[in-house]
């Protein structure tokens, strides 16, 4: 089934929800109407807004509103946007809207990071389009360039700082020298985190986008299921301070890179960690409240997206993007280009992903120290890339970078370092980015 050419009449659009994002996207359908229009050929009218409560909107054009989101859906409109977020029933009004061969705009990372097959499928089906620009690193132009700027190369890697708030709470501890919990009690304040924290915080959030970004990237489909996750709740001033001293960050990072075996098959791996990482990277002076992805492609190299990763005008300017895109194609009579998961790569588990560790350890300051825990990590094969040692009254500080090593044979190493009677402590423990292995 093909998308009807328009015929001249104007471009109809459902917006479904208008709060902070909603509301900046009506703004400037309003306010830019005309020009608007003449990009895309044809006038694009707004015909209906839904919100939970209408009467809590006397901003908004009355005659517009309706807290009946699937009945609009359901009417005679060509492109529906959604910015309620959330899984139901916000999945089932845009399956009906693709089955019926009406566009779909979104900022929605948890719709999509799990149920991006379906949605897909269904647009597929009907010759819609499903665009989500706004669903990853807000306004920061980004999934298209995946899509259809990078379509003719073979991406390797996709590596970033996607969740404002964690990047503001690591930025400062970095610059105050302040513990994780008054950090993120500062940040609160601030309006940085939301009150209940726990989806930036433990990383669920950049794990959406993780999957996203992984999905495009390698043309496969991986959810946020699959994505492995850590949060910075266990990031402490210890950690920021050891960093600090090899002259290095921590970062809340979304990796997500195609891992070739030693037998040639191939596998994604996707997670979100945090790391560290040389402050003279360029992802390292991202700061505050900001978004940045730094893009490997075989024939591109490497290419790098920055810019403002939320907030109601900057996430509408990407949506507002995608709409002018799907209008155009409605205009045309056709669609835009479509996403593919013909790859199907697995995702590899983290146990046995390559990764590099830095750790920090309290040892006793007496000969033979070091040789002992240079055969823990011997017995996992995990070669040791540099060594740090510095004395002080009756112990001694250990800094070992290793070299890329299984994920799994990495976190045993650390397990057993743990329990020689000459190590007193371990101080610090964090995987290591951004550097040759
Ligand atoms: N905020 C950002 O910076 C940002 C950045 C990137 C992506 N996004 C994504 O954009 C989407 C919207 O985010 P937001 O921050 O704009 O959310 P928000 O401020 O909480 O607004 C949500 C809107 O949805 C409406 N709504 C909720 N349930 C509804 C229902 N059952 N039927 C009809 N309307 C309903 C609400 O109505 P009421 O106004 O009546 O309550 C409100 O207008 C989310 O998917 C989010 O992940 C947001």
């Amino acid at each position: 089934m093909s998308v009807a050419t328009l015929d001249g009449r104007t471009v109809r659009v459902a917006l479904l929800g208008c709060g902070t994002v909603g509301s900046e996207v009506t703004r400037m359908l309003i306010d830019d109407a005309d020009e608007l229009a003449a990009r895309v050929g044809a006038p694009v009218e707004l015909a209906g807004i839904a919100v939970r409560r209408p009467d809590k909107h006397p901003e908004l054009p009355q005659h517009l509103l309706t807290a009946d989101a699937g009945r609009l859906v359901e009417s005679d409109v060509d492109v529906v946007v959604e910015l309620i977020g959330g899984i139901e029933p916000v999945r089932g009004w845009l399956l009906t809207a693709l089955r019926k061969g009406k566009s779909v705009v979104t900022g929605n990372k948890a719709l999509l990071s799990e149920h991006a097959a379906e949605l897909a499928e269904a647009a597929d089906t009907s010759g819609a389009d499903l665009y989500y620009e706004a669903s990853v690193a807000g306004a920061i132009p980004l999934l298209r360039p995946l899509r259809e700027s990078l379509a003719g190369d073979r991406i390797t890697r996709v590596m970033g700082i996607v969740n404002g708030t964690t990047n503001f709470i690591l930025s400062a501890m970095d610059s105050t020298g302040a513990g994780y919990a008054e950090t993120l009690d500062e940040a609160t304040r601030l309006g940085y985190a939301e009150a209940d924290p726990t989806a930036d915080v433990d990383g669920y959030d950049a794990a959406s986008k993780a999957a996203i970004l992984a999905s495009l990237a390698f043309h496969s489909r991986v959810t946020a299921s699959d994505v492995h996750r850590e949060g910075i709740a266990g990031i402490s001033a210890s950690d920021i301070g050891a960093a600090k001293l090899l002259n290095r960050t921590v970062k809340l990072l979304a990796i997500c890179e195609r891992v070739t075996a030693d037998d040639g098959t191939e596998s994604v791996s996707a997670r979100v960690h945090p790391v560290m990482i040389p402050r003279s990277h360029q992802l390292a002076g991202v700061n505050g409240a900001f978004n940045a992805v730094y893009v490997e492609a075989e024939a591109a190299g490497e290419l790098m997206f920055y810019g403002q990763g939320a907030g109601g005008a900057p996430t509408a300017s990407a949506v507002l993007g995608d709409l002018v895109a799907a209008a155009r194609n409605r205009v045309a009579g056709g669609r835009g280009p479509r996403e593919s998961a013909h790859a199907a790569l697995p995702v590899r588990p983290m146990g046995q992903t390559p990764t590099r560790y830095h750790i920090s350890l309290d040892v006793a300051d007496k000969p033979g120290v070091l040789a002992q825990v240079a055969q823990v990590f011997a017995v996992h094969g995990v070669s040791i890339a540099a060594v740090r040692q510095r004395d002080r009254l009756s112990t001694a500080s250990l800094v070992i970078v290793t070299h890329l090593a299984p994920d799994a044979a990495l976190q045993a190493t650390v397990e057993e370092i743990s329990k020689l009677d000459v190590v007193r402590e371990v101080v610090s423990v964090m995987r290591v980015e951004g550097e040759d292995s």
